[in-house]
């Protein structure tokens, strides 16, 4: 489709960590990805348990992740702060006990 190789690397990074979060801290989720002549848009929608402070959850190396999560080699707290390093434009909707939603662009 023509996109060039960084967007394609920074595109997957985002979809990485952004698909693991909803894994480890939601219930799993759904992930639209919107391919335009110049950028991609990414919408992840969970309905897990939220985020209380999404400013504090974009710090780096702030983790809500349990034993477990640890033990699995994730809980750093370095995959939203990757997000936001690796698109162009980021935003976190998020109720708790509701669920969570990103959107991020990628442009080339
Ligand atoms: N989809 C989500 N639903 C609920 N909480 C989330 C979600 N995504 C992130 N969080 C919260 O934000 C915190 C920071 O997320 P971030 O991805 O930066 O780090 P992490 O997932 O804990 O560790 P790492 O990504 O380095 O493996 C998480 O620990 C969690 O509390
Ligand atoms: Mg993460």
């Amino acid at each position: 489709m023509g996109v060039p190789a960084d967007a394609i690397r920074r595109v997957s990074i985002c979809l990485y960590e952004g698909e693991i979060n909803m894994v480890i801290h939601a219930n799993g989720g759904d992930i639209d990805v919107l391919v335009y002549p110049d950028r991609i848009e990414m919408i992840l929608k969970d309905t897990g348990k939220g985020i209380a402070n999404i400013e504090q959850a974009m710090q780096a190396g702030w983790s809500t992740a349990t034993e477990k999560v640890h033990s699995l080699g994730f809980g750093a707290g370095m995959g939203l702060p990757n997000m936001k390093t690796n698109s162009d434009e980021m935003k976190i909707d998020s109720t708790v006990g509701v669920g969570t939603t990103v959107y991020m662009t990628v442009k080339f």
